[in-house]
């Protein structure tokens, strides 16, 4: 355990990470403990669904349900130094034609109002004199829609402005909210797509990588997927900052969204 994560009386820190079931929230939420971070995660499926190992504690929680909201942000008894927003409904956009309204409805439930009233309600619950980082993260794919992404788009360009809206508050509190926005992840799923395509073509793997990349969004300057461990650097380094980084947009993007942004 580093100094870097006990509190100043040696008591390991406290990290609550949202969609700690699954990809990136699971992988965030083991790195914090195996970093000796006291972790808790949350995730919607029940713990004998989520993949080992588990080295931290896991709860099930239907986090589009606000009632929910209370016992997740007051698990930590005592308050939180570190919360990532990692919870995603993605509803599987990219293949079907037309989401329904309940799937999109759900979309801005669990993308957008969920981290915004949930992190309220940490602020809320939280000691005066503990400081505590949020990280929300977020996704490139709030620059660009079209008939299939535009109502992930607008649930994550939503949790932007909400998450602006929670940085203002926070100038007069021991807390800093800030956002990662993320391109294409190095994810299981993409992975066995992509693992798929080259063995269909005979053509090596990192080159159908490189294409996919480039037709997906020409603005990516990337020529990989993005991995776990650069995600995670990008939240301890937000974390690390402190105070100075609320309000703060960290893109590890890939240059998606264009050249001014
Ligand atoms: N994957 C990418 O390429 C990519 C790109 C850019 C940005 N991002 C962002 O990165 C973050 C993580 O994405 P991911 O692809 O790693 O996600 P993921 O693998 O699909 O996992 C989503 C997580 O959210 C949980 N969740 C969904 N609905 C929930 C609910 N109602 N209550 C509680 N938990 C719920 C899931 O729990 P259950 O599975 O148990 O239901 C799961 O743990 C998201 O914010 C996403 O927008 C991802």
């Amino acid at each position: 355990m580093t100094a870097n994560t006990t509190t100043g009386y040696g008591a390991p820190r406290r990290a609550l990470v949202t969609g700690a079931s699954h990809g990136l929230g699971l992988d965030t939420a083991r790195r914090l403990a195996a970093d000796g971070w006291s972790v808790t995660g949350v995730g919607r499926r029940p713990a004998t669904a989520v993949e080992q190992p588990v080295p931290f504690d896991y709860r099930s929680a239907n986090l589009s349900l606000p009632g929910t909201y209370p016992e997740v942000a007051g698990a930590a008894n005592g308050g939180w130094d570190l919360v990532v927003h990692s919870a995603v409904h993605y509803a599987d956009f990219h293949h079907r034609p037309r989401l329904g309204f309940a799937d999109t409805e759900e979309m801005l439930r669990v993308n957008a109002l969920a981290p915004y009233y949930l992190t309220l309600e940490i602020l809320d619950q939280q000691p005066a004199d503990r400081f505590c980082s949020v990280v929300v993260v977020n996704s490139e794919a709030m620059y660009h829609a079209d008939r299939h992404s535009a109502p992930y788009a607008a649930s994550k360009a939503a949790l932007r402005l909400l998450t602006a809206g929670l940085a203002e508050s926070c100038r007069e509190r021991r807390a800093a909210v800030s956002t990662l926005v993320l391109g294409p992840l190095d994810d299981e799923r993409k992975r066995a797509d992509l693992r798929a395509i080259a063995g269909k073509l005979g053509a090596r793997e990192e080159e159908v990588t490189r294409k996919f990349l480039k037709r997906s969004n020409p603005d990516l300057v990337i020529e990989e997927l993005i991995d776990y461990t650069s995600c995670f650097h990008s939240i301890r380094h937000l974390q690390n900052l402190g105070r100075r980084a609320n309000g703060m947009v960290c893109r590890l993007d890939g240059g998606s969204a264009g050249s001014l942004i």
